[in-house]
């Protein structure tokens, strides 16, 4: 039938419908070989860390690349941290921009019992050596990591211009986290929140908008979907 089709088809008509399925695609396609030529992000980036576990997609991976490197670009200085690092995919692009005097601070509980299971426990140790995929000349120094629930987490006197929080996912916890971090952020800094409205993580959404109420100082830079993914990323940004 198709071959019928295919015969009798006009061919301006085929070109016609073509185009149509490319669009369709773009919209809800996670394969990024449909969005046209790949640029340097894609094919010296995240082709080196898309292998590893994890959720952090091509869409982040660009909104992460051009917060920091524009924050770099300004003159804003700050270490960064994360929450919630897993195997490592979104922390290596992280540590890819840092700049020489920075460090990258990660929490994660690791093999502790979390609220949310993962079968897949990471280790520090395959983490180090992911982040080094992207960056293979970061100090260890340069890679603090802390075995532990956030709610443990015990920061001094570091000031971040970037955070990213994706561990625990219940309303307390990422209250909780957003608490931590903001006390820590540098003014302009921003703290990216994994799963704002994703159905399946109601507590994401409440936690954060509970946080948002009290810290008039905290407002939304961006609300991004991304990709093939069900939440969204919500970038705070600290202002005064
Ligand atoms: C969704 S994964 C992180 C994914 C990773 N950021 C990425 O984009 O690929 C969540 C991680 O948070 C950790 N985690 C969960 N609850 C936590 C908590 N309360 N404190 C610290 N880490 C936690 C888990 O061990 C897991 O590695």
């Amino acid at each position: 039938m198709l071959h019928i089709l295919k015969k009798i088809i006009p061919e301006p008509l085929k070109r016609k419908l073509k185009s149509h399925q490319h669009s369709a695609y773009l919209r809800e396609s996670t394969k990024y070989a449909y969005i046209g030529e790949a640029g340097p992000l894609i094919r010296c980036v995240f082709d080196k860390i898309k292998d590893i576990p994890g959720w952090f997609n091509i869409d982040d991976c660009a909104h992460f690349f051009l917060i920091l490197s524009y924050q770099s670009a300004i003159g804003l200085k700050g270490d960064l941290l994360e929450i919630g690092s897993y195997h490592g995919r979104s922390t290596a692009l992280m540590a890819k921009c840092l700049q020489p005097d920075e460090k990258i601070v990660i929490c994660d509980a690791f093999e502790i019992d979390t609220d949310d299971k993962y079968s897949d426990k990471p280790s520090p140790e395959r983490l180090v050596s992911n982040i080094k995929r992207l960056n293979p000349n970061v100090e260890n120094e340069r890679i603090i990591i802390h075995k532990c629930l956030s709610n443990k987490l015990k920061l001094g006197r570091e000031i971040f211009r970037f955070a990213h929080i994706d561990g625990g996912h219940s309303m307390d916890q990422v209250y909780f986290d957003l608490n931590l971090c903001s006390k820590h952020i540098i003014e302009n800094g921003i703290i990216a929140v994994d799963d704002y409205y994703n159905s399946q993580w109601p507590g994401v959404t409440k936690g954060t908008n509970h946080f948002l109420s009290e810290n008039r100082e905290f407002s939304v830079l961006a609300d991004l979907n991304r990709h093939g993914a069900l939440g969204r990323k919500l970038y705070l940004i600290k202002q005064g």
